[in-house]
């Protein structure tokens, strides 16, 4: 899917004050592509991946998503966020099979999907571990993996590794290039690492 952004201005009220984070925002993500947007804290980084995800919108101006605008949330854009928030009281597999059951998958298609999921981010030694049990890595990697497998087309990454030590955070660079090349999926990564930026991307925003 390919994700365009034409003229897009947003603001929010903040104590009776109109702050402009967003002005004449144009850009263009193509199919596949795995694209960093990079930038000082408040400089609006989040607020992009809302608007692309549906959950704010523009005060003018257009999100596309594959020339459709762009009109509340869908599986189709899903956000990783820097605190994994996984259910606490469900196994790395209940988290992951979560969103298959409420999109209705019977039992056995949503197991071995989650499974593949799970694989895919290197858990598999885990699926039945609770989330206290987890390292800040293994967290981010079952988010990872609850997103992989309701099969979104684009995956909106905001700072998801900046919780993480340097090796973690590396190790787990590498792999999100393995899991990007092995889906083609369309990537936007937030991240305020210069280094993390251009190692993981070809093209910075
Ligand atoms: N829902 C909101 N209501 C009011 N102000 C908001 C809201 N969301 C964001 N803002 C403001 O918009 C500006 C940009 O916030 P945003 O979270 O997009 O920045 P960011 O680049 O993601 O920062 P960081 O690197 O710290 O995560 C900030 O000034 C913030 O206070
Ligand atoms: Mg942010």
């Amino acid at each position: 899917m390919r994700v365009v952004l034409r003229r897009v201005h947003k603001s929010f009220e903040q104590k009776g004050q109109r702050v402009q984070v967003l002005s004449d925002v144009n850009l263009a993500v193509e199919e596949g592509e795995f694209i960093c947007v990079l930038g000082p804290s408040g400089c609006g980084k989040s607020t992009l991946i809302s608007l692309i995800a549906g959950l704010e919108f523009p005060d003018s101006g257009e999100v596309f998503v594959d020339s459709k605008i762009v009109e509340g949330p869908s599986s189709d854009r899903l956000v990783v966020f820097q605190e994994a928030a996984l259910f606490p009281w469900l196994s790395v597999l209940g988290n992951v099979e979560f969103g298959l059951k409420l999109a209705r998958v019977p039992e056995k298609e949503r197991r071995e999907r989650a499974l593949e999921a799970i694989k895919m981010v290197h858990l598999a030694r885990f699926v039945n571990a609770h989330p206290h049990e987890l390292s800040g890595g293994m967290k981010q990697r079952a988010a990872l993996a609850r997103a992989l497998v309701l099969d979104p087309k684009i995956l909106l990454m905001d700072e998801p590794f900046a919780a993480l030590d340097a090796q973690t955070r590396n190790l787990l660079q590498v792999e999100l290039q393995e899991i990007w090349q092995r889906t083609k999926k369309t990537i936007l990564f937030v991240t305020h690492n210069v280094r993390e930026a251009t190692f993981l991307s070809d093209r910075v925003l």
